[in-house]
């Protein structure tokens, strides 16, 4: 039994996240002992995007303060660790090398075990940190900056893609069409707001792939329809929060009707949402309800789960290294990895 807290770390892109759980089968949300954070967006938003030197050199500031601060938080000393948890990929390579490297090197500083964790299966199994955990078989929509995929979870470490993108990532569409009309780095959380403002029906765009079978995305012709709506528009603000909440509209939709789908071509009745885009509001309520007449759950971690964590990542570790899974010491990160 692997019963002592396992250190989480996050540093695939700019998000510097430590968390200690200790594992908990039945009920993994309460294993978490602490979890902190620190966001570089100040840090990168004059640039409009992430400077990967940048995050780099910021995460080896952070690091190790957020280690101590978790641990302080939950009481412990790195004595009591009984693993160390990193993310080995997917994302910028010399970002994951500093969580890679501070990870094996407090490993082997302790004689415990240190696991390379899928940066997507952490955010596949957020959910199960909140209380009320969905039991596998689940459908998974996993809507991020780098990816947009449905994936059926057949148990843990077993995964099905059913879908995938073919270009944009859904959170990658929402950035991108945030910038082009002007809006600051990150551009999904701005739009979204700046949606609530929009009126209904003001303009309407196309919902991509959805007019025929299959469960794959794609987003970038839905940027352009927006690029030359607001182009060809007299760029006022009211106007920019139309485009904004009929873009959001499209791109929910579609995610909400490839969901559907592919809770029918697994047989499911419970889907989880994850990833960054998963902290969208509008997405969120339509899918509870869609969920409450056709009769499916739908699972979502807390909004600070949503984006990338620390914590997940410790759980994902956990699991594994309760399993009895480990890895030899070198330092390996995968900047492209499947999942
Ligand atoms: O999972 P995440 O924190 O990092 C990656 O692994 O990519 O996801 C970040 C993405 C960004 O593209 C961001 O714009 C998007 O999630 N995002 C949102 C919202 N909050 C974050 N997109 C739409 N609506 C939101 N409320
Ligand atoms: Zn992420």
């Amino acid at each position: 039994q692997f019963s002592k807290p396992v250190l989480g770390i996050e540093t695939s892109c700019d998000e510097t996240g430590v968390a200690l759980l200790r594992w908990e089968p039945a009920a993994p949300g309460r294993g978490l002992l602490s979890h902190a954070l620190y966001s570089q967006i100040k840090l990168h938003a004059d640039y409009g995007g992430v400077v990967p030197e940048l995050a780099s050199r910021d995460h080896v500031r952070k690091l190790l303060p957020l280690v101590r601060e978790a641990l302080a938080e939950a009481g412990l000393t790195p004595a009591d660790l009984g693993g160390v948890a990193y993310t080995a990929g997917p994302g910028l390579v010399g970002a994951l090398l500093v969580g890679a490297s501070a990870a094996r090197a407090m490993a082997w500083a302790l004689g415990v075990p240190a696991i390379g964790v899928h940066h997507m299966e952490g955010h596949l199994l957020a959910p199960l940190l909140e209380e009320d955990p969905p039991e596998p078989p689940f459908v998974a929509l996993l809507v991020s900056g780098g990816h947009s995929m449905l994936v059926e979870v057949q148990g843990i470490g077993r995964y099905r893609i059913l879908g995938d993108t073919l270009d944009d990532a859904a959170g990658e569409a929402f950035d991108k069409t945030a910038k082009l009309m002007g809006l600051p780095y990150p551009g999904g959380p701005a739009l979204a707001a700046l949606a609530q403002q929009g009126r209904p029906g003001a303009f309407r765009f196309s919902r991509p792939m959805t007019d025929r079978p299959g469960l794959d995305f794609s987003f970038s012709g839905l940027k352009t329809q927006v690029l030359l709506a607001w182009q060809q528009s007299d760029q006022a603000e009211q106007t920019r929060a139309d485009i904004a909440r009929a873009f959001e509209e499209a791109i929910v939709d579609t995610l909400a009707i490839k969901c559907r789908r592919a809770l029918q071509a697994a047989g499911a009745k419970r889907l989880v949402i994850a990833g960054g885009v998963g902290a969208n509001k509008r997405l969120r309520a339509e899918l509870a309800e869609a969920g409450e007449k056709e009769g499916f759950r739908v699972y979502f971690p807390r909004l600070a789960f949503c984006t990338d964590n620390g914590a997940m990542i410790a759980l994902a570790g956990a699991i594994r290294l309760a399993a009895g899974q480990h890895q030899d010491e070198s330092v390996q990160v995968f900047p492209r990895w499947d999942l």
